[in-house]
């Protein structure tokens, strides 16, 4: 069994489209450990997203995802980490719709800065995106 994180980034929750990306993981086959609805401060984003502060896109990315709520989960099953990242797709929502168009991101973001979720890409990530969000006593067991 193994954890990841999600977080559906402010243009999916402003077009309403949290329930449909909830449900889609839990026809998946993943359970479900923790759940919240919160907004970005500048400082938590850019430290959240802190392994991208060297590349171009860092401050469009910080400016985005504090733009409006998020909805942060924690995802359990088995290789949870690859099998999310192949539900929500490539980068590039416009690639996405033309190599995966079933993808979360084919079906509610828009280019590869807006691209509606957010999923941890290794364990290392996964390590460090659980606990920056949830507390022990948030996780259920
Ligand atoms: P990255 O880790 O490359 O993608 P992924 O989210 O698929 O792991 O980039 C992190 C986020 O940075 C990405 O989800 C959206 C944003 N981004 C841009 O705004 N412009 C870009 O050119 C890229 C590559 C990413």
């Amino acid at each position: 069994m193994e954890r990841t994180l999600i977080i559906i980034k402010p243009d999916a929750f402003q077009k309403g489209a949290t329930g449909k990306i909830i449900d889609r993981f839990i026809e998946e086959g993943f359970r479900i450990l923790a759940m919240k609805l919160f907004r970005f401060s500048k400082e938590q984003a850019e430290k959240f997203y802190i392994v991208h502060k060297d590349r171009p896109f860092y401050s469009e990315l910080v400016e985005f995802m504090t733009s409006g709520p998020v909805v942060a989960c924690v995802l359990e099953g088995e290789n949870a980490i690859k099998r999310v990242r192949d539900i929500i797709g490539p980068t590039d929502s416009e690639e996405a719709r033309r190599v995966a168009p079933s993808s979360i991101r084919a079906l509610f973001g828009t280019d590869k800065g807006k691209n509606a979720i957010h999923a941890s890409d290794s364990k290392e990530s996964a390590d460090y995106e659980i606990p920056f969000i949830f507390s022990r006593l948030e996780l259920v067991e």
